[in-house]
């Protein structure tokens, strides 16, 4: 069951997306060679509880840390540890906060010190993916056209979409209904209506979409060795389109 938020839901469902939104600004420019993901682990948790907010993935099925970092072949729920970044590095860095009884979730793909040309071109075609399927959401649409759009525009441009992990419903529960494809077909799926929450989180990969999970039984890493990109947003379905929760105006790149 797909659940329909009220106002005030959402008002209070955009402060803790906008602390995600925050630490992730706060975070970036830590992002550099050298740093290890266990330190930008600890800074996102510090300032997420200096808030009176919870860092969601923090024992969340057993996850041991607050944020995700995943870099470069790792696709997502990457496990932060004394791993240094290194120069030429892509690494996403997602942010799941729990304030006001209400979860906001997002993330981006970070280039570590000089950007590759290669890899620059899979971090933007990730960011516009997420764009272009945002720009898809209003009252009338179907899920199956936020999916259809991400799948044309990244697969046009030579790169595959993950299909192992998907978007959800978010408020109350990290984790709601309903799974929001990254591929389908237009005018497939549910029907969106005002007040459902959900997030939209593409994972593309450089070669092919076929993924394991290391031993650690988290991180998802692409079969081939390829970089993987992802960005995700928590949106607010709309009078006549959404509402970006995790997006700072003025402040958000994304
Ligand atoms: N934030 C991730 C998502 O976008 C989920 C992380 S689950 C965790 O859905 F346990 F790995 F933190
Ligand atoms: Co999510
Ligand atoms: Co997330």
């Amino acid at each position: 069951m797909i659940q329909i938020k009220t106002d005030e839901d959402i008002e209070m469902m955009r402060e803790s997306a906008e602390l995600a939104a925050e630490v992730l600004l706060m975070i970036e420019p830590y992002v550099k060679p050298g740093v290890t993901t266990n330190r930008l682990n600890d800074l996102c948790h510090d300032l997420i509880v200096s808030r009176g907010a919870v860092p969601s993935p923090l024992g969340y099925k057993g996850f041991p840390k607050s944020i995700c970092s995943s870099i470069n072949n790792e696709i997502c729920h990457g496990i932060p540890s004394d791993r240094k970044l290194r120069n030429g590095d892509i690494v996403n860095l997602d942010i799941t906060t729990y304030l006001n009884e209400f979860h906001g979730d997002t993330s981006k793909t970070l280039h570590v010190g000089s950007p590759r040309p290669k890899s620059s071109r899979l971090v933007e075609t990730c960011r516009e993916a997420l764009q272009k399927a945002i720009e898809v959401v209003r009252p009338g649409a179907h899920f199956g056209d936020i999916g259809a759009t991400i799948q044309t525009f990244t697969e046009g441009r030579g790169y595959s979409v993950v299909r192992e992990f998907c978007g959800h419903g978010i408020g109350r529960s990290f984790h709601e209904d309903p799974q929001v494809l990254h591929f389908g077909r237009f005018g497939e799926g549910a029907e969106l209506k005002k007040g459902m929450v959900f997030t939209i989180e593409p994972m593309i990969n450089e070669g092919k979409c076929d993924l394991e999970i290391l031993s650690d039984k988290w991180t998802a890493v692409t079969k081939d060795g390829s970089r993987s990109a992802q960005f995700e947003h928590t949106v607010a379905v709309w009078d006549n389109g959404c509402k970006v929760l995790t997006r700072l105006d003025g402040k958000t790149t994304f």
